[in-house]
């Protein structure tokens, strides 16, 4: 496998005053799912569209397979794209879709038939060959979309948001489908969606965005696990923050006060500096655990719960626990709303689930 397939080299674009890419560079390997995870306005249709060709860069170059395409048109990359909105013609049907323009690319008709015919049993739409776009549901249609691009064998096919019109149900279902069809197929796939589950349910690396930049470049458990600064923190999953100050350090683990709980020994993954007040530590609802009884934890706080929500498979908590300045989010499988005699509670914490970050966000 080549592991520089598409190299993106320092790559911005501005727009008047907007820098929509901002030096962006990183690598992505031959057959990869890939995602640009971001929230809207962060730079994620743009780089998307600098790859296609359909914009080009400010500065910085592009490569892919070791040809630099920086300067090159549309059609004469190895990239295909598939629109949110799934542009297909409604005076078409399903098979001349798919067929639409291929014979500019020099196939012989039988060819073409083979290919048609292959890619309609690849996305499941045999037997539709004759239907028209109003004859077709959402998902149906975005498959045409997709059969569409993949007809055309590109090396590397780009997704805005392809799912973004599709009700939860169909979109779980599609994203399973269209993981598994692209790992069928083996071509390289960069998937943009604002949607942190789907990044991370269906990718091998995420890249998150934010203000036109990288703010981490990993696998999805990585992502949720070793969060590498504040934004990311906060956007994948859900976590609390906690006032922080960092004292001595002897390099493996750092001491860090932590609200007003105490000193604790912290595992420093990131290198944070020592005596440090421009940092902040971050524990997941879901790593904490409340319960009726004190437990033997590394951490154990008194606490009330001010509020609840239940959400079918875990209810979570918010609660005001001794020591710690906010009101902070607990999630438990076991305890309910109604577990609890006047809503008090013990919060358990077990050192190693606290990460600590530095405040300002370093990017890649
Ligand atoms: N053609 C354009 N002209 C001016 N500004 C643009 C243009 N395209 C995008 N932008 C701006 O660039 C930024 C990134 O946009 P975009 O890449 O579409 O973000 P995303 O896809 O992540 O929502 C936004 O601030 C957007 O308004
Ligand atoms: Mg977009």
């Amino acid at each position: 496998m080549n592991n520089s397939f598409i190299q993106i080299n320092n790559i911005s674009k501005h727009f008047v005053d907007v820098k929509a890419v901002d030096d962006v560079s990183f690598e992505i390997k031959e057959g990869e799912f890939f995602s640009l995870l971001g929230p809207s306005g962060c730079g994620k249709t743009t780089l998307l569209r600098l790859l296609a060709g359909f914009e080009y860069p400010t500065s910085g170059n592009l490569l892919i397979d070791g040809t630099d395409i920086t300067a090159l048109p549309p059609d004469k990359r190895p990239t295909n794209m598939v629109f949110q909105n799934y542009a297909i013609f409604p005076h078409l049907n399903v098979e001349k879709n798919i067929k639409f323009g291929l014979r500019k690319l020099g196939l012989s008709n039988d060819e073409i038939d083979k290919r048609v015919k292959d890619i309609l049993t690849l996305v499941k739409l045999k037997g539709y060959e004759e239907r028209f776009s109003n004859q077709l549901s959402g998902g149906q249609r975005q498959r045409v979309a997709l059969a569409r691009a993949l007809v055309r064998q590109p090396k590397v096919l780009l997704l805005d948001e392809p799912l973004g019109a599709l009700d939860k149900k169909l979109r779980d279902e599609m994203q399973l489908e269209l993981r598994t069809l692209q790992k069928n197929i083996g071509i390289t796939f960069i998937f943009v969606t604002h949607d942190q589950q789907e990044a991370i349910s269906m990718s091998d690396r995420v890249a998150v965005m934010n203000d036109g930049k990288i703010q981490q470049l990993s696998a999805p458990n990585e992502l949720y696990k070793n969060p590498e600064n504040i934004f990311v923190s906060d956007f994948i999953g859900e976590t609390n923050f906690l006032k922080a100050e960092t004292n001595s350090s002897d390099g493996e683990f750092i001491n860090v006060s932590i609200e007003e709980l105490g000193e604790f020994k912290i595992k420093n993954n990131l290198n944070i500096p020592a005596n440090s007040s421009d940092v902040v530590c971050t524990v997941r609802p879901e790593s904490m655990m409340i319960d009726k009884e004190k437990s033997d934890w590394d951490i154990c706080l008194d606490a009330k719960i001010c509020q609840t929500s239940y959400l079918g498979e875990m209810t979570r908590f918010y609660v005001e626990a001794k020591g710690i300045d906010k009101i902070i989010t607990v999630s438990s499988q076991y305890f309910n709303n109604q577990s609890f005699d006047n809503n008090e509670c013990f919060i358990s914490i077990s050192l190693e689930d606290i990460s600590i970050l530095n405040k300002k966000k370093p990017v890649l």
